[in-house]
């Protein structure tokens, strides 16, 4: 059985825009071996996000309400600073597939190098959710494709919100 350490802080970074059951997946997995995770979303002025920061924030606190282990907050600027005034020693990465690996080692040494005192820690979402992205996720919906099984019910309601109806209806499915 696995051991969590008493007190443990670990940010998990990232865009979230939106949040999915992959994520959600990773912070289960995370709250297995951590006492608390903090979601923490990157202030990107370079970025054009569906979802605005407060948005993006509001889903992580929708999905998780009930639950005090798991936060939310945004950031901007270096992320190992961020953790460092958090008192977090660990940064969470999900690594879906091999393709992942070779941004996420790069990031995790840089990070490394930027803080040795701050440790990430790689983790694997269920197989199930191994091609399932932020993007892809706004990409099918957008096109008229079925997400429900992919992100939280609040977000597919939020989608469902911020696009309208999708651009066309969906073709009648076969069972995957
Ligand atoms: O979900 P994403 O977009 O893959 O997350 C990327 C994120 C936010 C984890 C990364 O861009 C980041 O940590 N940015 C903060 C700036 C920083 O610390 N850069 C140096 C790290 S190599």
């Amino acid at each position: 059985m696995t051991k969590r350490r008493e007190g443990t802080l670990a940010v998990f970074p990232g865009s979230f825009d939106p949040i999915t059951n992959g994520h959600l997946d990773i912070v289960d997995r995370a709250l297995a071996v951590f006492d608390r995770v903090r979601m923490a979303i990157l202030r990107n002025p370079d970025k054009q996000p569906l979802f605005s920061v407060d948005e993006r924030l509001a889903l992580i606190r929708e999905a998780y309400r009930g639950n005090p282990r798991v936060e939310a907050d945004a950031f901007s600027g270096l992320l190992v600073e961020y953790a460092e005034k958090a008192g977090a020693s660990v940064l969470i990465r999900g690594i879906r597939a091999i393709s992942d690996f070779e941004y996420e080692l790069q990031m995790g040494l840089m990070n490394r190098r930027l803080n040795p005192q701050i440790e990430t820690v790689f983790m694997i979402p269920a197989e199930s959710y191994s091609y399932v992205s932020s993007r892809l996720v706004k990409e099918v919906f957008q096109l008229g494709g079925r997400v429900s099984d992919l992100v939280p019910k609040v977000v597919e309601k939020r989608l469902r919100e911020k696009y309208g109806a999708p651009i066309r209806a969906g073709r009648p499915r076969r069972k995957a």
